[in-house]
């Protein structure tokens, strides 16, 4: 990828480096018909979703659903029984060294080192992705300034919010500036105002051409940032479209709560609520 980034201290200069990048293919993450077995238990059942360049697209479901053996299989930590992953119109199992330069993963687990700090930890993780030395530093200050951390670059993590830590485990993500970014749960632990800020983030990066795949298990965040949301439910997609879309789905005789939005759906669909609203 070329470094059309004339300015590094700013976060919309980031966001915009992002979008001067070429594009390979319309549907940046093809999911096609994925089964995951593990042992008997088929956490995943034939799932089939594209999502398009600059889309944030929500993979909405509860505990247990399979969002995350999705998010494994298409950065390929997981390889699917069946079916195909393609990031950027390129193999997953086949072509992965293209498809490491074009993704960046936030893992629902925070993966960082707590005994450095978030300028080295930013550094280490760069070198993984062959981010070449002499760039990781001006990349690292550009990122940190993107996630609202540059003032605590030096501190070591363990002075650290829930809320921080996960803007850091975002900021690593971006380090390569992928086109296409998974964050699996990215708010889970974070305080309201380090939330708003991800959804912040998230939807400069989108707006700049990146691609997204966000899941989640709370409604309002689907609603509030997902242009397009299959709901999930035990390893398959019960619904999918925009929210307009699947708002339109809702029976409006059956609905027995307060209106708001995907909640009925959801028990229509499953006979269950989103458990842990
Ligand atoms: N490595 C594994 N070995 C065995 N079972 C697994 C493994 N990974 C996931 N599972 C099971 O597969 C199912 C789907 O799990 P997954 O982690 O994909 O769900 P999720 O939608 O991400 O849930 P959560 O919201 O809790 O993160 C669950 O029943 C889970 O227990
Ligand atoms: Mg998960």
């Amino acid at each position: 990828m070329t470094d059309k980034r004339e300015t590094h201290s700013e976060g919309e200069a980031y966001a915009t480096s992002v979008a001067a990048e070429e594009r390979t293919a319309n549907n940046l993450v093809e999911a096609r018909n994925l089964v995951k077995r593990f042992g008997k238990l088929e956490a995943v059942k034939g799932v089939s979703f594209s999502i398009q360049a600059g889309e944030i697209f929500g993979l909405l479901g509860p505990n247990g659903a399979g969002k995350s053996t999705i998010i494994n299989i298409l950065c390929g930590y997981l390889r699917p029984d069946e079916g195909e992953a393609l990031i950027g119109g390129y193999s997953v199992s086949r072509e992965a060294q293209a498809v490491k330069r074009l993704l960046g993963v936030v893992p629902q687990e925070i993966a960082l080192y707590r005994d450095l700090n978030a300028l080295e930890n930013l550094d280490f993780f760069a070198s993984l992705y062959g981010v070449p030395a002499p760039e990781r530093r001006a990349r690292a200050e550009e990122v940190l300034h993107f996630v609202g951390l540059h003032e605590r670059r030096k501190e070591p993590l363990k002075n650290f919010s829930g809320g921080m830590l996960r803007r850091l485990n975002f900021a690593v993500a971006l380090m390569h500036r992928p086109r296409v970014l998974l964050l699996d749960e990215p708010t889970v632990g974070v305080d309201p105002q380090s939330r708003e800020h991800i959804f912040e983030n998230i939807e400069k990066l989108a707006a700049d051409g990146t691609t997204v795949l966000y899941t989640t298990h709370y409604m309002e965040e689907a609603e509030r940032l997902c242009r397009r949301i299959a709901i999930m439910d035990e390893g398959r997609i019960i619904a999918l479209g925009t929210l307009e879309q699947l708002l339109a789905m809702r029976d409006q005789s059956r609905i027995v709560y307060r209106p708001h939005g995907l909640q009925e759906l959801f028990i229509q669909l499953t006979g269950k609520t989103l458990r842990d609203l």
